[in-house]
């Protein structure tokens, strides 16, 4: 199936899944599934914004590290500069931070409303170069209807 018609259908299945009158926390939770289930990436989930911190939020894949520091980690280093990260090859970039072995390459999206960053969705790939500006424009327009 084509990127962009993939992307259309899970645009669609996430617009009626999200429901307004319940918290982020339950829709990253069925968001990160339904992602998962459409994409099969090996780690699909939310970082949120807890003080000074990300903190690990709903995900599907394996264990993760719980907490990143601003600027820290390609996490860190999209909350800090407001931008999505697409990371080739992550044993490149300086300051990764690997939770598993397996990663590849990654891509890093912001959650932001009213111009502040409150989560991170981060996604990988155990390939090398999985992500390009499609993944990114797809994925900025899925966390915009959270
Ligand atoms: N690799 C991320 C950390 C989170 S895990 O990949 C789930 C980073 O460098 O920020």
């Amino acid at each position: 199936m084509e990127k962009a018609e993939k992307y259309s259908t899970l645009i669609k299945e996430a617009e009626s899944l999200i429901d307004k009158s319940v918290d982020d926390i339950a829709n990253m939770a069925n968001l990160s599934r339904l992602l998962h289930d459409h994409l099969h990436h090996h780690w699909i989930g939310f970082y949120r914004v807890v003080g000074d911190k990300l903190q690990l939020g709903p995900y599907n894949g394996p264990i993760a590290c719980t907490s990143i520091v601003k600027g820290k980690g390609v996490c860190g280093h999209s909350w800090l500069h407001k931008k999505t990260y697409i990371v080739d090859d992550v044993h490149q970039f300086d300051g990764h931070i690997a939770c598993s072995p397996l990663t590849n390459s990654e891509i890093v999206v912001p959650c932001i409303r009213n111009n502040e960053i409150y989560a991170v969705l981060d996604i990988d790939s155990t390939h090398f170069g999985m992500f390009d500006g499609d993944d990114q424009y797809y994925l900025e327009k899925i966390v915009a209807l959270l």
